[in-house]
């Protein structure tokens, strides 16, 4: 596949064309984003959540970040447009130079053609001016901003009244004239996200937007069922369509193996592949043979030693039959 570029992404805007956009955190996750012909990678910070266990973004670090990006590069060496989530803590700052120097181990280090940043204010807007003029193309991130929750209160919808809806145009707005080549919304209501999309020159790629926005964002474990453990379905968002149920596929494998291994069943003759001759294995009879009592009197201390561990683990679990 032809690697995706900004100019192209803005052309399929223009052209009407969707646009498509996975999260990936590792090699082989990246390797199936690139063989599926996505558009665009995210190594979003959503990693602190489906990949490291996390409930938020929030805990994901810069060195956290680059590791990950540096085996989606490995994955995805061309194809897709790869964008790095600049992590909280990273790039709000008055100085704007800090964000600049943190883009740049994302695209140095991590190998990111861009990266990805959250918020619509004004401070936000001259961050991308300055990521943008050092030379990184920037992605904006308006609605719900996860690494945010503290001060929205919750993963929850944005948007919704005409004052916020039209001050979310306005970050759009702002953070297009900074200069960034594309905008996720996230959490918002459709009509919200078509009126920005009809306003922008720039794409939007939505996550919880409705269908008219330029493309659509889906996190990879969200959308193939990889996390089948009751304790993640909370955080599956009720937008996200399921495309698979990996964390079933991935658990009955699991358990087959148990299963087979437990009762014999695997390897068998089937998976043992590797063979000596029949010369090769006369001799080596005939070598065992040579020092076979030496072997049993090793075999049997090892025995007797083990026996004994397993009276005191016995005893140190249940107490002595004595006391
Ligand atoms: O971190 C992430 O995966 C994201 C997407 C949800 C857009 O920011």
């Amino acid at each position: 596949m032809k690697k995706v570029t900004v100019p192209s992404l803005v052309s399929k805007k223009r052209h009407g064309k969707k646009i498509t956009m996975v999260t990936a955190y590792d090699y082989p996750s990246a390797l199936h984003v690139n063989r599926a012909g996505i558009d665009i990678l995210l190594v979003g910070d959503s990693c602190a959540m489906v990949e490291l266990g996390y409930e938020t973004t929030q805990p994901m670090t810069l060195d956290q970040m680059v590791h990950h990006c540096e085996a989606v590069k490995r994955g995805a060496p061309s194809g897709p447009l790869l964008v790095g989530d600049m992590p909280l803590g990273t790039y709000e700052y008055d100085d704007t130079d800090v964000a600049l120097r943190n883009a740049y181990r994302l695209v140095k280090e991590g190998g990111m053609d861009a990266v990805k940043l959250e918020g619509g204010s004004n401070l936000r807007a001259q961050t991308v001016r300055k990521v943008t003029e050092g030379g990184v193309a920037v992605m904006g991130h308006v609605g719900l901003t996860p690494q945010a929750i503290s001060v929205i209160g919750g993963f929850r919808a944005q948007g919704r009244t005409a004052v916020r809806a039209r001050q979310l145009l306005d970050e759009a707005l702002r953070l297009q004239e900074a200069g960034a080549f594309c905008i996720v919304l996230e959490c918002i209501p459709a009509n919200v996200a078509q009126a920005i999309t009809d306003t922008l020159e720039i794409p939007t790629i939505g996550i919880g937007a409705g269908g008219h926005t330029s493309g659509q964002v889906l996190v990879y474990h969200d959308m193939l069922g990889m996390t089948s453990h009751p304790h993640h379905k909370q955080f599956v968002p009720k937008f996200c369509k399921r495309y698979g149920q990996l964390g079933h596929a991935i658990v009955k494998g699991l358990e087959d193996f148990k299963v087979d291994v437990e009762e014999g069943i695997f390897p068998g003759t089937e998976y043992a592949p590797y063979k000596m001759s029949d010369e090769e294995r006369v001799a080596f009879d005939a070598l065992l043979a040579k020092d076979e009592e030496e072997r049993q009197r090793i075999h049997d201390e090892a025995a007797a030693k083990l026996d004994d561990s397993d009276e005191y683990e016995k005893l140190s679990l249940y107490g002595s039959s004595k006391d």
